[in-house]
């Protein structure tokens, strides 16, 4: 089949271009890997007749759009359409009102971290669970506008989730690509009824990742990873949110957990776009937490100075984020340095232990968002976050993404053996087993004295 690229099927960038990270080569139209023709790193999206939008006209705009019942104003991304790639038209937006996320405090992860003003920005509220449905709406918008019939994705999970229903809303099929075996059931239960093609792969996500960028060069396939673009200008949306929320004082910290870093890099990218704007006076330092066993933007800044990937065979119960090749590692590096933010990695015990904490805070997250807390925890100890500073958790998936790992948490089937006294404590301090009685008043009356002890 013949190669096509984005610009031959249609798209007309009208306000933005793609902008190569590496070589700064810029071009009106990408190659369907969105890789740069010249040197084959990655594509950015640019704006370069952003012209200066009035910050205060900014913000009093976006705030009048919560009012409004049009579906683009209703979605907490297209209300910042002014710093996104442009529609000819609102109507033509896929979208599920993604976005418009609570920001909750955090007292009880706030007396534990010692760190006062403390927040989990949630984004396991989207439609499908995640943060993904952000960056999906603006990129399954493109995928149609070009064209295209078929959308695709490597995935842990979350974006299969989120692709699959923003291609059912958009009229497009999909094909998902993830490895078997290492995705949660919920995940993959979803890509499922949004009527996903899906195929599980005998390899592990980079292998499916992998395997798509060699698919979308040879199919007339619109592959949706975080390669593409457009996703991380949806997500970008999530930090323009927060900041709204905060009444646009920016906090010290951002933390957030690191994947395939898309994530991270998009939300950095926002905060530079935003301070060019005049949207805010300072940078908040965003940092990018990483599980040990899938630890290689660590690797990559300890041991290459963040000069070239070191890769790792990646290993976690926080399959989202089980990731050991992360195609957005330059990116993030790239925002790490600007933003002056850390990167910091936790163990599968301490990963366990915040997904609790936060849980007993009434929220509850999935395992990979809650290595934020555990890396606070670490930044803290450093002094890089001191107690009188705010910092901003980014909570990426619902609580219920994961059952399995929560459920085998609560049993005590996690961990047997193997860990430390001290950590065990604070394990079965946080152990909540479900209880299995004879259904007699006197059990239940029991069970509820022996607890209030
Ligand atoms: N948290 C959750 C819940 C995720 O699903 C992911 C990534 C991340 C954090 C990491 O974000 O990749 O942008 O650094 N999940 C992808 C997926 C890879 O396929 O669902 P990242």
């Amino acid at each position: 089949m013949p190669s096509t690229t984005t610009s031959t099927l249609g798209v007309r960038p009208a306000n933005f271009r793609f902008r190569c990270i590496g070589c700064g080569d810029s071009s009106e139209s990408a190659s369907q890997n969105f890789r740069c023709q010249h040197c084959g790193d990655l594509l950015e999206i640019t704006y370069p007749r952003w012209k200066e939008a009035g910050s205060q006209d900014l913000k009093s705009m976006w705030r009048q759009r919560r009012l409004s019942q049009s579906a683009a104003d209703q979605s907490g991304v297209w209300r910042f359409r002014d710093v996104l790639p442009a529609l000819d038209s609102d109507d033509q937006a896929i979208t599920l009102r993604e976005g418009n996320t609570p920001l909750y405090e955090l007292p009880r992860c706030a007396r534990i971290t010692g760190v006062p003003r403390l927040f989990a920005k949630h984004q396991g509220m989207n439609p499908t669970g995640s943060f993904k449905d952000a960056g999906m709406t603006v990129a399954a918008t493109f995928a149609r506008l070009a064209g295209f019939r078929w959308v695709a994705c490597a995935s842990t999970g979350n974006t299969s989730a989120s692709m699959a229903a923003y291609a059912a809303r958009g009229g497009m099929r999909s094909l998902v690509l993830v490895p078997e075996g290492k995705i949660s059931w919920s995940k993959l239960s979803q890509a499922l009824d949004y009527g996903a093609v899906t195929c599980q792969l005998r390899t592990d996500f980079d292998g499916c990742l992998r395997l798509l960028q060699e698919l979308v060069l040879r199919a007339p396939v619109y592959q949706l990873n975080s390669i593409n673009p457009f996703r991380l200008e949806g997500q970008k949306t999530l930090a323009l949110e927060l900041l709204e929320q905060l009444d646009w004082q920016p906090p010290d910290h951002i933390i957030v957990p690191g994947g395939n870093l898309g994530n991270s890099s998009a939300i950095g990218k926002a905060l530079l776009e935003m301070r060019d704007l005049g949207l805010i006076s300072r940078l908040p330092k965003l940092s990018v937490i990483q599980a040990e066993g899938a630890n290689a933007l660590v690797r990559t800044l300890r041991e290459a100075a963040g000069k070239r990937l070191v890769s790792v065979q990646a290993e976690t119960r926080a399959t989202a984020i089980r990731i050991g090749n992360p195609a957005s590692w330059k990116k993030a590096a790239h925002v790490l340095e600007a933003t002056e933010g850390a990167c910091e990695q936790v163990s599968e015990v301490e990963i366990a232990l915040a997904k609790a904490e936060i849980g007993a805070e009434g929220i509850g997250c999935e395992p990979a968002s809650a290595v934020t807390l555990a890396g606070l925890k670490k930044l803290v100890k450093q002094g890089f976050v001191k107690p009188e500073e705010t910092a901003v958790l980014v909570l990426t998936g619902s609580l219920l993404k994961d059952p399995d790992f929560t459920m085998e948490f609560h049993r005590g089937d996690m961990f047997k053996g193997g860990v430390d006294a001290a950590k065990h404590a604070e394990l079965e301090k946080l152990r909540r087993a479900p209880i299995v009685l004879d259904a007699s008043l006197d059990a239940v009356i029991r069970t509820l004295e022996q607890a209030e002890k």
